[in-house]
């Protein structure tokens, strides 16, 4: 079974081609850094329009790159939520446009679904498991007992984890997004040289909160540049800060497996191509001899594989979930529980 699925929920034009669920036929993505770089951040208008200039193309590559033609894709698979609505709209339309043409079924999937089941590219983690999404736009922590069967257990109550990098990245004048360049400038860095809060929250709590964190960066940037004796580079505020991220994540992660009384670890999204973190989770997580697994980077950050992948299982488990091109709507928020 083929299935072709697109991505275009947030700044990544994505398509890709998956064979029974696990053989990756092509795997494209075109991202919008240079067109949201300038700015620091995502404009969502820039985005809706870049994806509709760049998704046929993305897609004739992904055809072009596993040596197929349109009419051989038995299923086309979409995100359909949660995301910026401009950008969603172009991927759900686009595969309601394919859909009709081609009298192939289309199957929504959630985005989220997507970066919890990216892992199964790679390797069948056995249910149940905990799973840590942790992206630009998401903080939050699942118990996944199978397939469709998420509970959510803690999530952020402010910014998303990857939101901070970025916001963090900003303030110290580094590229977008920040994630990548705070990881690259803090591995030369000294996370003790000054030491930022972490957000522990209410005893037992599972949520997450970042912001508190973001405005010590930017209190101590300004007491920085008034004080001159202060001598803490740009590198230490980036290890001190990936610390304290860091810190919080691992810790509420093995706090729900312990509640949960589960002993596997997924850890997805964007923030999970992080060295430092996947490390922290490794080692951690053996400590109370747990198992954890990462999908690869390339599957971590936005990508169409991971909607691929969402959309074969969902239709496996439930045909009757697909349909032709018409009844889908795009959804800006959409649970996956
Ligand atoms: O999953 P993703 O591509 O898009 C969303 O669904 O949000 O995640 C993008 C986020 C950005 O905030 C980016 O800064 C962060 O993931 N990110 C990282 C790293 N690579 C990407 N954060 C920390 N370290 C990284 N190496
Ligand atoms: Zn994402």
């Amino acid at each position: 079974m083929l299935v072709l699925g697109l991505e275009t929920s947030c700044d990544e034009t994505a398509a890709a081609i998956l064979k029974d669920g696990d053989t990756l036929l092509s795997n494209i993505i075109n991202d919008q850094i240079d067109i949201h770089s300038e700015y620091g951040g995502i404009v969502p208008e820039l985005a809706g329009r870049s994806h509709n200039e760049r998704v046929h193309r993305v897609i004739k590559e992904s055809l072009q790159k596993a040596d197929l033609q349109l009419r051989d894709i038995d299923l086309i698979a979409v995100t359909m939520g949660p995301g910026l609505i401009g950008s969603l709209l172009v991927g759900l339309n686009t595969a309601k446009g394919l859909s009709y043409g081609l009298r192939k079924p289309m199957i929504g999937v959630n985005h989220l679904e997507g970066h919890i089941l990216a892992i199964y590219l790679q390797k069948k983690v056995k249910f149940p498991f905990i799973a840590l999404v942790v992206s630009g736009g998401h903080t939050e922590l699942y118990r996944v007992s199978g397939f469709g069967q998420y509970k959510l257990l803690g999530r952020t109550r402010d910014d998303a984890a990857g939101e901070s990098f970025d916001k963090v990245g900003k303030m110290l004048g580094l590229p977008y997004p920040g994630g990548p360049a705070i990881e690259k400038l803090a591995r030369n860095g000294n996370g003790n040289s000054h030491k930022f809060p972490r957000a522990h929250l209410e005893k037992g709590s599972l949520d997450f909160s970042f912001s508190g964190l973001k405005t010590s960066v930017r209190t101590f940037l300004n007491h920085r540049q008034q004080d001159s004796t202060i001598t803490v580079t740009d590198e230490d505020i980036s290890a001190g800060f990936q610390d304290a991220v860091l810190e919080v994540l691992v810790a509420k992660l093995i706090m729900a497996c312990k509640r949960e009384k589960l002993s596997r670890i997924v850890v997805t999204g964007g923030v999970a191509s992080n060295g430092a973190l996947r490390e922290a989770v490794k080692k951690e997580a053996q400590c109370w001899g747990f198992e954890s697994f990462f999908p690869d980077p390339i599957f971590c950050t936005d990508n169409a594989a991971m909607i691929a992948c969402a959309g074969y299982y969902k239709f496996v488990r439930d045909p009757s979930s697909s349909s032709l091109f018409k009844e889908l709507d795009a959804k800006a928020s959409l649970s996956i529980e």
